[in-house]
């Protein structure tokens, strides 16, 4: 079923992304989101319908911080704890969602719709405490405002448009 998904969305993409490789970025986007991680066989697919090699396809995947090449929660939540933010209290935050979540770094919760971990800073240094829900942006997070992420991810990572014009 989500090698049937992948494969139509694929045509869909072709469509707008039809210069040289430029359909990469977008194709693991989407692969990641029908399977919830780059899966063996998401790669195959996108290897065998872009005609691009797995190794090159993992070595784009690989390469950026937000994509994942093993499974994660539904809901995969990055919090940055570089200078700004760990002086803001990123800290306080992870602490939060290790006790909320009961899972360490890049465990996933038992229902399967939460894991967590930290990263670098993502340039949002002026809204510290700041993070990602999957791909969705967080600002301004506290030990309090996490919890109301946890409480409602589906309102702060909602399902996302087929197409993306990025
Ligand atoms: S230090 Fe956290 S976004 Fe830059």
């Amino acid at each position: 079923m989500e090698k049937e998904k992948l494969i139509s969305e694929l045509e869909e993409l072709r469509k707008i992304y039809n210069k040289g490789e430029s359909i990469i970025i977008p194709a693991l986007w989407r692969a990641q989101e029908i399977y919830g991680y780059l899966s063996d066989e998401a790669l195959e697919v996108l290897s065998s319908q872009l005609n691009i090699t797995k190794e090159k396809l993992l070595q784009v995947a690989t390469f950026y911080h937000f994509f994942h090449t093993k499974p994660v929660g539904k809901y995969h939540i990055h919090i940055c704890t570089n200078i700004s933010c760990m002086l803001s209290g990123a800290y306080e935050v992870v602490k939060t969602l290790k006790n909320e979540l009961n899972v360490d770094e890049n465990e996933i919760t038992p229902d399967g719709l939460f894991s967590w971990e930290e990263i670098e800073c993502i340039g949002l240094c002026d809204k510290p405490v700041a993070g990602f829900i999957n791909r969705y942006r967080l600002t301004n997070l506290n030990p309090e405002n996490i919890k109301e992420v946890l409480k409602n991810p589906e309102k702060y990572a909602p399902e996302k448009p087929k197409i993306e014009l990025i």
